[in-house]
């Protein structure tokens, strides 16, 4: 792919650092035209990724893509101090922020939800794309991504609170089940660094079934767990815990989370 660019990041924590390495790696971005500006840790990241450090002044002032990856509830306040120009085009990866709460103009901005995976060109993206946006900033903001792993498009700005607490904040929830799980073949005498690859390994080996076209989770489950086996016990285990009401609560209270973060 093309490089794309002058490309800025207002805010290079976790999820713009993710961004950047993912594009370096994938060789969508020149080092020398990547610009960072955060508030103390600019100098370090530049250093670390080989990259030009810069106030948010310069980023907005000398980038064609300015990736917008601060916290939430500085977003907004952050883009208004800032001048923008026609043909600039801003990505924000902001949690609970709504697009028209961000101003940009004359500028462009594209709402998206990454997720940490763009680090290693497995992210999941979901892009909002509806008739309000233009669809050559999506389509251009779309293959930013798809340099990075997978996107889908979002038609409606109501269903990124969802879309947020699932694959925005859903790693999460799977590291903490793949440390759970290799916690348990420890307790059952596997050692720790073999229990922690099996573990990993299991994901991905669910994963490749589940994404199969057709897949239906539920039945792969059911191929799995053989009558009188092991598997059934330990899914009667996760039932009488509520396993599956418990993930299905985190979703519904990430979402209502970043409604939260929308209001004022
Ligand atoms: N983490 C995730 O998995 C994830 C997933 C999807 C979306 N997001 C979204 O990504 C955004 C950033 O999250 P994060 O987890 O990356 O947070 P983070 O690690 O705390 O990064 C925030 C960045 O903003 C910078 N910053 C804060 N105030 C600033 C200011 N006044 N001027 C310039 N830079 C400033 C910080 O700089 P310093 O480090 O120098 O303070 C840091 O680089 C959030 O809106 C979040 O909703 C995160």
């Amino acid at each position: 792919m093309e490089p794309i660019g002058d490309v800025g990041f207002l805010g290079c924590g976790r999820m713009g650092r993710a961004l950047l390495e993912g594009w370096l790696n994938a060789g969508l971005v020149e080092r020398e035209r990547v610009m960072v500006a955060a508030r103390e840790s600019a100098q370090a990241t530049a250093d670390a990724l080989g990259v030009r450090a810069g106030t948010i002044f310069e980023v907005a002032a000398r980038s064609d893509i300015i990736v917008l990856a601060v916290k939430p509830a500085q977003a907004a306040r952050m883009l208004a101090s800032l001048k923008f120009e026609l043909g600039q085009l801003v990505v924000s990866v902001v949690a609970g922020v709504s697009r028209a709460a961000l101003p940009v103009s004359p500028a462009r901005l594209v709402r998206t939800m990454p997720n940490v995976a763009c680090r290693v060109g497995q992210g999941t993206t979901a892009i909002l794309a509806t008739a309000d946006d233009y669809p050559e900033d999506v389509e251009r903001i779309t293959r930013l991504f798809e340099a990075v792993g997978q996107v889908v498009r979002v038609p409606d700005e109501g269903m990124f609170h969802g879309v947020t607490a699932l694959s925005g904040s859903g790693p999460a929830y799977l590291f903490a089940a793949m440390e759970a799980l290799a916690d348990g073949a420890v307790a059952a005498g596997v050692p720790r660094d073999l229990a922690r690859t099996l573990a990993v390994h299991t994901f991905r080996s669910a994963t490749a079934l589940a994404a199969a076209p057709g897949a239906v989770p539920s039945l792969l489950k059911d191929e799995v767990a053989s009558p009188g086996g092991t598997t059934i016990r330990g899914l009667q285990v996760l039932e009488s815990r509520a396993f599956r009401g418990a993930l299905l609560d985190a979703v519904v209270a990430a979402a209502e989370r970043s409604r939260e973060l929308e209001k004022p």
